[in-house]
C-alpha cells in the first residue's frame, strides 16, 4: 500500500455515495466547495437502483413529521421544511424523468430507478464533485483545521467530514456499521439499531398452520400492541408475513409481541353474515365468508379455530363472537423478523440529540456531520426514507 505524504485537500469529504451522500455533494458543490465523495463500493447509489422493485419510490406527495420514527419527533421538522418533497419532485421534473403516483401518494420512476442515480450523478458532475469508488477508509483523525482520512488509495483531508454511510440493512449490498463506529470513536451516542420495514417469520409450530396461505394477499388493518395501525396489503409467504402492511408494522413490533389483524377493515363480518342468512339461511359459514375473503384464508381461519362450518341460520352466539375475533382481531405472533438480510431500513442510529437539526453537524465535534439512514430517523414505507436522505443531505450541504 502506498501512501502520499501530503493528503489531498478538500473542503468537504463525504463518506458514502448513496442517496444522501450524492445529494449532499451536489448541494455543497454548487456552493463552490471542493467536494470529494468516497465509497468502498464499485458502484454509486446501489440501494437506489434496487429500491421500489427497480422503479425507486423516490418520495411521497405528502410528507409529514409523523411519517418518521425518531427518539426526538421534532428533529426532522427543520430539514423537511427546508427541502420538502415538492423540491425533489421539481428536480426530477427538471431532469425530464417520467414518474407516476401510486396509492398512498407514493411516487415511482416510470422507467427505471437508474434515472434517479443518473440524475444525482449529473448534478454532482455539474457541481464539480469528485467521486471516488473502491476506497476503503482505514483511519480518520481529527486535527485543528479538520480531519485526515487514510484510505487504501491515499490520504485526504478536509475541513468538514460528512458521514452518509447508511444503515445495516442488506449487507449484501455493502451495508456496514461504519457510521455508528465512527460516531462512537468521537464520543457520539448511537441509539440501539434493529431491522425495520422487514417481513416476519413464523414459529415452527405455526409453519404447518399457515403453509396453505402462502401467496394469499389482501388488504387488512394490522395493529401493533402499542396501538399503531396501518391499512395496507398483507402477503402470506412460506416464511411468514410480508407485503406493505407487514413491513409498516414491523417498525413498531417488539420481539414476543402479537399483531392483531383485521381481515375485513371495511366490512362488519357479523352484519354481513346476518344479511346473507336472510337470503340464504342454509349457506355454510365457509361459503359465506369466501364471498368477501380469499377461500384459502377462510378455510384456515375456520379449520384452525373452534368454529365449525355451520349453516348461517344455525350460528350460536359463541360462534358469532369467535367469528368476530377471527375475522376482525386475528392474533398473529411472529417468531422474529427476517432481519437485516431483507430489511429496507435500520431503526435507531446516531442519536439526534447529538446533532443540529438545522445542519446535521455534531454538537460536540465541529465539522463532523451525519446524514441519511445512519441517523436515528426512520421513515414509513412509501418514499419517506429517501425523502429523509434528500432533506437531511440538503440541510447539511447548505451548512458545511
Ligand atoms: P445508502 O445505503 O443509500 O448509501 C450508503 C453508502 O455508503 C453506500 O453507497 C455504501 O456503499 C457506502 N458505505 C457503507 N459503508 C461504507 C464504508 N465503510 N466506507 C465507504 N463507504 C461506505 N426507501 C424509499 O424511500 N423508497 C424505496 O422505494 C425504498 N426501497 C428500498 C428497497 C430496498 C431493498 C432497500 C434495502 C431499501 C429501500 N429503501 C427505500 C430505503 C433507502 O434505500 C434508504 O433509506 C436510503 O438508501 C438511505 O440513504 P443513505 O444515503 O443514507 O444510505
Amino acid at each position: 500500500m502506498t501512501r502520499s505524504t501530503q493528503p489531498t485537500e478538500f473542503d468537504v469529504i463525504i463518506i458514502g455515495a448513496g442517496a444522501a451522500g450524492l445529494m449532499c455533494a451536489s448541494t455543497a458543490g454548487y456552493r463552490s466547495k471542493r467536494v470529494l465523495v468516497l465509497d468502498n463500493a464499485k458502484k454509486a447509489g446501489r440501494k437506489i437502483l434496487i429500491a421500489g422493485g427497480g422503479k425507486c419510490n423516490f418520495t411521497n406527495v405528502k410528507v409529514e413529521p409523523q411519517h418518521f420514527i425518531c427518539n426526538n419527533p421534532h428533529f426532522v421538522k427543520s430539514a423537511l421544511a427546508r427541502y420538502p418533497s415538492s423540491d425533489f419532485i421539481e428536480l426530477v421534473e427538471r431532469h425530464g424523468i417520467d414518474y407516476e403516483e401510486r396509492d398512498h401518494g407514493q411516487l415511482f420512476c416510470q422507467h427505471s430507478a437508474k434515472d434517479i442515480v443518473d440524475m444525482l450523478l449529473t448534478e454532482c458532475e455539474w457541481a464539480q464533485v469528485d467521486i471516488r469508488l473502491r476506497h476503503e477508509i482505514i483511519e480518520i483523525e481529527r486535527h485543528n483545521s479538520g480531519f485526515t482520512l487514510a484510505t487504501n488509495q491515499g490520504d485526504f483531508s478536509c475541513a468538514s467530514l460528512v458521514i452518509a454511510s447508511g444503515g445495516l440493512s442488506m449487507p449484501k449490498l455493502g451495508a456496514t456499521p461504519f457510521g455508528y463506529k465512527l460516531a462512537e470513536q468521537f464520543g457520539i451516542s448511537v441509539a440501539p439499531t434493529r431491522a425495520g420495514l422487514v417481513p416476519f417469520t413464523l414459529h415452527d409450530h405455526d409453519k404447518q398452520r399457515f403453509e396453505p396461505l402462502s401467496g394469499v394477499s389482501l388488504p387488512v388493518e394490522v395493529s401493533a400492541q402499542n396501538g399503531v395501525k396501518f391499512v395496507r396489503d398483507l402477503l402470506f409467504t412460506h416464511r411468514g408475513l410480508s407485503g406493505p402492511a407487514a413491513l409498516q408494522i414491523s417498525n413498531y413490533w417488539q420481539p414476543g409481541e402479537s399483531l392483531s389483524i383485521n381481515f375485513l377493515p371495511e366490512t362488519d363480518a357479523l352484519s354481513l353474515l346476518e344479511q346473507l342468512s336472510i337470503k340464504k339461511p342454509k349457506q355454510s359459514l365457509k361459503n359465506a365468508l369466501a364471498r368477501v375473503l380469499p377461500k384459502r384464508l377462510v378455510e384456515t381461519i375456520i379449520d384452525d379455530s373452534a368454529l365449525q362450518d355451520t349453516a348461517l341460520n344455525q350460528l350460536s352466539n359463541a360462534q358469532k363472537a369467535l367469528i368476530e375475533q377471527c375475522v376482525h382481531a386475528f392474533q398473529f405472533k411472529p417468531n422474529a423478523t427476517e432481519g437485516y438480510r431483507t430489511a429496507e431500513v435500520t431503526l435507531g442510529g446516531v442519536n439526534t440529540d447529538e446533532l443540529s437539526s438545522k445542519t446535521m453537524e455534531a454538537k460536540q465535534v465541529a465539522g463532523l456531520y451525519f446524514i441519511g439512514e445512519v441517523v436515528d430517523v426512520t421513515g414509513w414505507l412509501g418514499g419517506f426514507n429517501f425523502q429523509w436522505a434528500w432533506s437531511s443531505a440538503v440541510a447539511c450541504g447548505l451548512g458545511v
